[in-house]
């Protein structure tokens, strides 16, 4: 039984973490660095634990340097992506791998990502849009530029901010600055939390941020009080089953908390993150949700008319992908 051809909605996950390995290492070789260190001898991204895969993702990073670059990862990714069924993406973007956080060479890097986009869209059938994101282990002075670059290009393809990175540095209060920029913008907000924090860290972000969606958000299960909160308040998780089992923030498929979240009444949805690194793809997710749990199309429907009616872009592309 395969859901590959089920039409998806995949509201989480992380541009370059989107990028084959194959991709990177042809990148690589173009700029001649060596990145062996990086990579398996299989070919596979090479990493112990979360703080080891974060080196990894950001040394993969120091290959894109061009908004040349972001074109042919964002056409390759599109491609990859719309193959598993995927007729809607959101992507987080980071001023920080796209010029350091400067905003002229922000909008570079970006017209060249929706270049491709919009090519995408015509030769693949997938529409993307773009979450800018802060870092948050490189600070919360780091994620001011990140906002004032999101503000400045919230529009068509820019529908939102948000946070990624090391969750147990600071906390969500620490970064208030940048998501009331974000917010007082009109800006639809989401940020990671509850993948390694607890609940109170989700409880600290939905309190500090005033965030609509969380990432991951799994430790809320630990809470019953707070899971009653977050499904009252409509807040929607971004749920990444497969790179929580890669990446040991839950023991195995059959420990994973989504249904438990999704009985209390919490909106679930279902992404990938970076799915290369997590040997993972949305049909792959799907397939195991089906496998473990027993889920099946009526299970993915609802999954899909959740995240659509999350998604941050507005309502004439979301009647268009519908
Ligand atoms: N950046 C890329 N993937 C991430 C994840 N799973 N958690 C936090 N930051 C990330
Ligand atoms: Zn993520």
């Amino acid at each position: 039984m395969t859901f590959k051809n089920t039409p998806k909605i995949e509201l989480h996950t992380h541009l370059e973490g989107c990028a084959p390995p194959s991709f990177i290492k042809g990148l690589a070789a173009e700029k001649n660095l060596d990145l062996s260190k990086i990579f398996t001898p299989e070919g596979g991204y090479a990493f112990r634990d979360f703080d080891h895969f974060l080196q990894v993702y950001e040394a993969a990073c120091t290959t894109l340097q061009s908004p040349e670059d972001f074109r042919r990862l964002t056409l390759a990714v599109l491609e990859e992506t719309a193959a598993h069924g995927v007729v809607y993406m959101e992507t987080f973007v980071s001023p920080d791998f796209c010029g350091g956080g400067d905003l002229v060479a922000w909008r570079e890097y970006l017209a060249a990502m929706q270049d491709a986009a919009n090519q995408a869209e015509t030769q693949f059938g997938i529409t993307l849009k773009g979450i800018v994101t802060g870092i948050r282990h490189f600070g919360p002075e780091a994620c001011k530029p990140a906002a004032k670059c999101a503000v400045e290009t919230f529009g068509d393809f820019i529908t939102g901010y948000g946070m990624a990175g090391g969750e147990m540095v600071g906390r969500p209060g620490d970064y208030a600055y940048s998501f009331d920029m974000a917010r007082e913008a009109g800006m639809p907000l989401t940020c990671h939390a509850g993948e390694w924090g607890g609940p109170d860290m989700v409880a600290d972000t939905i309190r500090d941020l005033r965030v609509a969606r969380i990432g991951h958000g799994i430790s809320a299960v630990q809470d019953p009080a707070l899971m009653e909160q977050i499904a009252e308040q409509g807040i929607v998780l971004e749920v990444c089953p497969g790179s929580n089992v890669v990446l040991n923030a839950v023991e195995g498929w059959a420990d994973h908390p989504i249904v438990k979240l999704r009985d209390r009444g919490v909106k679930v949805t279902v992404s990938t993150d970076d799915p290369p690194f997590f040997h993972t793809t949305m049909t792959a997710e799907y397939d195991m949700l089906h496998k473990t749990f027993g889920w099946n199309e009526d299970d993915f429907k609802t999954i899909n008319e959740t995240a659509l009616a999350a998604a941050f872009c507005d309502d004439d592309t979301r009647a268009r992908v519908a």
